[in-house]
């Protein structure tokens, strides 16, 4: 997810157990010309984590450099964007655009299959459709893998939708029923707990899904599928202490990976982030963005949670057996 998902925010979801993790969207055409602020975000995971990189375009020769590049950089697996619904986008020809160029998308697929080793799969992620008479994302998906696509990711809203409205699992569903058993399709939209998840594997048939806002100051949802999908109990929602220890991890990460303006921009968000839903949270995001600097940001999010553990403790919220802190938990505080 463009903004979203870096370095930090891609550590901090595998190391809470998440399968793989992809780069935010890059621009081609950005990083054949080698702009610094676009190959600064081409990242390879840590510790030699398996990676992918996702890049969107309509140049070839542009798209074959920068598939060569994710490469270069360690990529396990090149992702073509053909969803992204963004105005400025679409009006370039590119991300869900190419939905209603299918000949040019799988001239864009080809190409980039022969721009990199056999051994690193490229993928297409890709829309339910333009809009909703456009719902072509089952001939579509077979069109790409014709052309050497060996993994689908449906997103079951069209350009038009935007994120407005329901992702349809009936069309991730049309095509996994029409793309080629060995090509594995992964749905994605709207999952945003262990439940979600489980609905979307059993209404389309999907090999995998792909989480994109639910693990926003949510890591643990992938923990918590790890554990449902080994065929263990789910340990559920995190306590306020695991909240407090993650987002302390997130902002090290951001500290020692970011670096120039943003830095601060990236340590607010992850405030946000992790208080979400908590009591007091959108008073502490207010407070957050008007900090001057790193260590006041932090200071105010570690005040905040030992008010919140202590308070907890005082009112007897979460009773023994119930692990995870949820929205209610502070209802009666927030009522009052
Ligand atoms: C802020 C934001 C940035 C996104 N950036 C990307 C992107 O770079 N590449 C991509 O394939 N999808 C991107 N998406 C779309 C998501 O990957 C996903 O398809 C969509 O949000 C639906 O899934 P979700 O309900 O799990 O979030 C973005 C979505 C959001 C909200």
């Amino acid at each position: 997810m463009a903004a979203v998902t870096d370095l930090p925010f891609r550590t901090v979801a595998e190391e809470l157990g998440v399968g793989f993790t992809i780069t935010e969207f890059l621009s081609a055409h950005a990083l054949a010309v080698g702009d610094p602020k676009t190959t600064g975000k081409m990242t390879a995971s840590l510790d030699g984590r398996r990676f992918g990189v996702q890049i969107f375009g309509r140049e070839e020769a542009a798209m074959a450099e920068a598939a060569k590049m994710a490469v270069s950089i360690g990529a396990s697996l090149v992702d073509i964007n053909m969803g992204c619904p963004a105005k400025r986008v679409v009006a370039g020809e590119c991300g869900s655009a190419l939905m209603r160029e299918p000949q040019i998308a799988q001239q864009l697929v080809r190409v980039v299959v022969n721009a990199v080793p056999a051994s690193i799969p490229v993928t297409v992620k890709h829309r339910a459709g333009w809009n909703q008479d456009n719902r072509n994302a089952p001939e579509f998906a077979c069109a790409m893998v014709e052309a050497g696509a060996q993994m689908i990711t449906v997103h079951g809203r069209t350009r038009t939708q935007g994120f407005s409205g329901k992702s349809d699992p009936e069309i991730i569903k049309l095509v996994r029923d029409a793309v080629p058993s060995h090509i594995p399709v992964i749905g994605n939209g709207d999952v945003v707990d262990v439940d979600g998840y489980l609905r979307m594997r059993e209404m389309t048939g999907c090999d995998a899904v792909m989480i994109g806002r639910g693990a926003l100051g949510n890591p643990w949802l992938f923990s918590r599928l790890r554990e449902v999908c080994a065929g263990r109990p789910d340990p559920g929602a995190p306590t306020l202490e695991e909240r407090l220890s993650v987002f302390r991890r997130h902002v090290d990460l951001i500290e020692r990976l970011k670096s120039g303006p943003r830095t601060l921009h990236e340590v607010r968000k992850a405030c946000a982030w992790y208080a979400r839903g908590l009591y007091g949270c959108n008073a502490l995001r207010l407070r957050v963005w008007e900090t001057p600097d790193l260590a006041a940001a932090r200071a105010l999010v570690e005040d905040y949670f030992a008010q919140l553990i202590e308070r907890k403790d005082r009112l007897g919220l979460s009773p023994d057996g119930e692990r995870g802190t949820k929205d209610s938990d502070f209802a009666d505080e927030a009522a009052a």
